[in-house]
């Protein structure tokens, strides 16, 4: 059976899945952001655990344990910046996503919950970006029951709850 698939309006630091997704950079350093948020929230355990793991590439995903989070784990993930489309940025972006929840399975986590990654800080157009990660995950591996879109925001509420509905 395909996984459930929703969208909803919050801060994903809260989020009781078993994995929350990180819109992480290369150095899988804290950022600003979601990451910023969700370094704040874990503890300072996160930031030994993230520099034990010596970064990730682009379009790559590494976890970590949640720490303080309700979350279990965290799955690192990081997205592309956008270049304007043909930098390979929509191969790489699907690839985070892909990469996010096979770590997940890795890991034994069934409920995943992600941002819109790359779509603040590193500028991918949000409507194409969420696009690709809803047909990603539309084919997430069986052992995945549940992917919650966390949105920050009205607007990108509004594209995952058009995405989910118009296909
Ligand atoms: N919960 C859910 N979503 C959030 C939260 C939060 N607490 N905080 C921010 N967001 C949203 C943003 O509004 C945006 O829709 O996450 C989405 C991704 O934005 P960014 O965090 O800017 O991530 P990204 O565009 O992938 O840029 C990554 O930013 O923070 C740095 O270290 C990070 O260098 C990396 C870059």
């Amino acid at each position: 059976m395909s996984a459930r698939l929703e969208a909803v309006l919050g801060d994903i630091t809260g989020e009781t899945v078993d994995a929350i997704v990180n819109a992480a950079n290369p150095q899988l350093a804290a950022g600003a952001g979601v990451c910023g948020a969700i370094f704040a929230a874990a503890g300072h355990e996160l930031v030994e655990a993230c520099a034990a793991l010596g970064g990730a590439p682009t379009g790559e995903a590494l976890a970590t344990p949640g720490f303080d989070l309700p979350a279990r784990w965290i799955v690192h993930a990081v997205g592309p910046v956008w270049f304007g489309g043909d930098q390979g940025e929509p191969e790489l972006l699907a690839s985070a996503y892909r990469r996010s929840l096979d770590v997940a399975v890795e890991v034994g986590a069934t409920s995943v919950a992600f941002p819109a990654i790359s779509t603040g800080i590193y500028g991918y157009p949000l409507e194409p970006a969420t696009r690709i990660a809803v047909a990603t995950c539309r084919t997430a591996p069986p052992e995945i029951d549940l992917v919650r879109f966390v949105c920050f925001d009205a607007e990108t509420h509004g594209a995952y709850e058009r995405e989910l509905t118009a296909t």
